[in-house]
């Protein structure tokens, strides 16, 4: 996979390590709900954003597809990401999932279909087979060509190490919490060595960093927004951000983060920053804390 860090412009794509491509940065709709977001998603698309996330967890389907549709860009200019939540896990249960995303969304295919999270809170004893039945089921999608790509979503290395283990198709991208103050460095490494791509979720920590003293004070250094410093942080970290707003103004200058670098030192002194974890994560039972996945 090329490196995240050396895009240049926005909107410039990476090979993923089946070979789809990928615009560097992503516009997510978590927040924001069905009746708004295809307005909000037209606007994005208008800005220019041409990779779109959404989940079926987020209720927003429809109107996200029905923006995409809308906003007179042929559909295979369009990147769009939707995941199943984890009562949608199980073999059977994905083929229906899917085809229900499908259906909301008017669509015929996605580009990337991904495990929401690792575990379903029905099978804590037996996850790790769970997962493979569902990840069964994302490789027939894949195969049948009506997701271009399949990937996870909140997966720590260790949940990785299952699907590297037992799967024919293996997960191309993951799609994680990673902001200042929640880093997860080793499952940004184990990605590394097995090619797998890491996007990030909530970047601007829902917005929670930006009032961040050290974090403004840096910005003003470089002459960035806070919201810029942070975004151009995930980028060094080779890292995909995918980043939510629902004003054109800051949908533009998220995407305005190509044309400064920051220096190493204070990259670390960023990396640093105390602990903040925004959630869904490693207490709401769809992860199991780490000491129960050994
Ligand atoms: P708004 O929709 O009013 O722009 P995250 O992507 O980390 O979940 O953060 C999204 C939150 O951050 C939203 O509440 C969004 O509010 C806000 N936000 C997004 N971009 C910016 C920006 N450039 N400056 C300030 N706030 C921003």
């Amino acid at each position: 996979m090329e490196m995240v860090k050396d895009l240049q412009v926005f909107n410039q794509v990476l090979s993923l390590k089946n070979g789809t491509t990928v615009p560097g940065m992503g516009f997510g709709t978590c927040r924001i709900e069905d009746e708004k977001i295809a307005d909000i998603v037209e606007k994005a698309v208008g800005v220019g954003y041409r990779h779109i996330d959404t989940g079926s967890a987020y209720g927003n389907e429809r109107g996200v597809g029905k923006g995409i549709r809308n906003s007179g860009i042929a559909r295979e200019d369009i990147f769009l990401t939707t995941k199943a939540w984890p009562y949608e896990m199980g073999y059977d249960n994905i083929l229906r999932a899917f085809d229900g995303s499908m259906n909301r969304l008017g669509l015929d295919y996605v580009d990337l279909y991904l495990v929401h999270f690792p575990v379903m809170r029905d099978h804590y004893e037996d996850w790790q087979d769970f997962l493979l039945k569902t990840w069964r089921a994302f490789e027939k999608i894949y195969n049948e060509g009506r997701a271009k790509a399949i990937g996870v979503s909140n997966f720590t290395d260790k949940h990785l190490a299952v699907l590297q283990d037992h799967a024919e198709v293996s997960p191309v991208i993951n799609q994680i919490e990673f902001h200042p103050g929640w880093t997860q460095f080793d499952t940004l490494r184990f990605c590394a060595e097995h090619d797998i791509a890491v996007s990030a979720w909530s970047p601007l920590g829902q917005g929670a960093l930006l009032q961040s003293p050290v974090l403004k004070a840096m910005a003003a250094k470089y002459e960035k927004s806070v919201a810029q410093l942070i975004l151009r942080w995930v980028l060094q970290h080779n890292v995909l951000p995918i980043v939510e707003s629902k004003n054109p103004n800051r949908m533009k200058e998220n995407t305005e983060i190509f044309d400064f670098s920051i220096s190493s030192m204070d990259m670390k002194v960023i990396d640093e920053l105390p602990p903040l974890l925004i959630g869904p994560h490693a207490d709401n039972g769809y992860m199991l804390v780490e000491v129960d996945i050994q």
